[in-house]
């Protein structure tokens, strides 16, 4: 099973209550989601290897630690998923950046792929895939799937609210992704909705509806 983690540090707990509150308006719903979403890439990149180089500072020949291993990139599921590209880019500038389109049945929460486009090697690069909600998961478990099928093989999901049912189905379809979120709510409501939530993040963050 993969590994699931709240990143519950007090700044972002702090930022995650303005933009619950229903009044924070949309220039500030997207600064903050940037904000958040900065400050968890600190914690997902954790684990990133490193390797030793030979350097020469202005006092001394030393060897130092510099990053190794797979390459970044950061896959915002669209819409939402936008909102926090800009944030993980703060920390890791290189990353390139591939987008996946889905939209969520209204009625039935089924998810529909619209919108596919990836850098040419995501076989070999660690994937950030990046969308602020994860209510029933099936957007998340459609966009890995549809990654695992072009070839894409190591994946960290990160969200900013999940709901217990899509963290399980996530964990139960997906059990070689890690997840990482700010915050697990309490459940799913009848319209889908995660309680107590943040709203449609999509909307809040565009200003749309
Ligand atoms: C929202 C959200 C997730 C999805 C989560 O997107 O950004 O992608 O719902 O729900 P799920 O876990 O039940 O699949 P939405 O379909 O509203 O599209 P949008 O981002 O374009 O607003
Ligand atoms: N998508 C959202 O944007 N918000 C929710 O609460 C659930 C799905």
């Amino acid at each position: 099973m993969g590994k699931f983690q709240v990143i519950d540090h007090p700044l972002i707990q702090h930022k995650l209550t303005i933009i619950r509150d229903k009044n924070c308006g949309t220039k500030v719903f997207r600064e903050v989601v940037n904000e958040i979403a900065m400050l968890m890439a600190y914690e997902v990149s954790r684990d990133m290897p490193l390797e030793e180089v030979e350097i020469e500072t202005p006092i001394t020949v030393s060897t130092q630690k510099t990053l190794s291993g797979k390459k970044v990139a950061i896959v915002p599921i669209l819409r939402a998923g936008i909102g926090m590209v800009d944030g993980i880019l703060e920390l890791i500038p290189a990353a390139k950046v591939g987008h996946i389109g889905m939209f969520r049945d209204e009625e039935t929460f089924e998810p529909h792929e619209y919108f596919f486009k990836m850098p040419e090697d995501i076989d070999s690069r660690q994937l950030f895939i990046v969308d602020p909600m994860l209510a029933t998961g099936g957007s998340a478990i459609m966009a890995i799937d549809s990654l695992k099928k072009r070839g894409a093989s190591n994946m960290k999901f990160v969200c900013l609210v999940a709901a217990p049912e899509g963290v399980k189905l996530l964990q139960e379809a997906h059990p070689d992704v890690d997840i990482y979120t700010a915050a697990l709510d309490d459940k799913l409501n009848e319209q889908g909705y995660i309680v107590p939530g943040l709203g449609d993040a999509g909307d809040r963050l565009f200003g749309t509806k």
